[in-house]
């Protein structure tokens, strides 16, 4: 595939200006046709709308999870504690039995969910949408379950952890 990108801003440049940008990092998960779960580490995940209550992550078209999520409705999006990084790197990573660890439990739906995630968020599509060499997946949520457990943070290609980080000023 050729760049479309203008010199001298490489695919490098690209990644590393991204990366700059922190973020917390979520699991989204959901089953195959065969009823084995799927899912993967996503930091594009975003807020879209209030009423409906609309959220949205950015799933590559060459994920191998790819055609589970555009084949099953049914989804489950679960915000990173700072306990998982061990969790989203083999969630990151092809190929892994990323769900061997058990720590994943089938929800009603039978959507695998993490049951100690910062934020649990049950929810089904929405909308897909083409997003060049991703598929902007935009997921309408159906239920919220929040716990007290401070999320990760991933900047630079790094893990960071809030408790570590002064809080500085506060918007009510
Ligand atoms: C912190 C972090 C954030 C990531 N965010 C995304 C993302 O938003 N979208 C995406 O498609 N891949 C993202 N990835 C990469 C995927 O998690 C990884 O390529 C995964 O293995 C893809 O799923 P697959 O194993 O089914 O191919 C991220 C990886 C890391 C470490």
């Amino acid at each position: 595939m050729t760049s479309t990108l203008v010199p001298p801003t490489t695919a490098d440049k690209f990644r590393q200006a991204m990366s700059s940008f922190p973020s917390g990092v979520t699991i989204m998960t959901t089953t195959d046709v065969g009823g084995e779960p799927r899912g993967f580490a996503a930091s594009s995940f975003c807020s879209v709308s209030l009423e409906p209550a609309l959220v949205l992550v950015c799933l590559a078209k060459t994920a191998q999870c790819h055609d589970a999520f555009m084949v099953n409705d049914q989804w489950s999006i679960q915000m990173a504690g700072s306990a998982h990084v061990e969790l989203i790197e083999r969630f990151a990573t092809k190929g892994a039995d990323k769900f061997a660890g058990g720590e994943f439990v089938p929800d009603h739906r039978g959507v695998p969910v993490l049951l100690d995630a910062a934020v649990l968020i049950e929810c089904e599509a929405y909308e897909r949408h083409d997003g060049g060499d991703h598929t902007i997946l935009i997921a309408k949520v159906r239920e919220i379950d929040i716990d007290d457990r401070p999320p990760v943070l991933y900047f630079q290609r790094g893990f960071r952890h809030l408790d570590q980080i002064p809080l500085q000023g506060a918007l009510s």
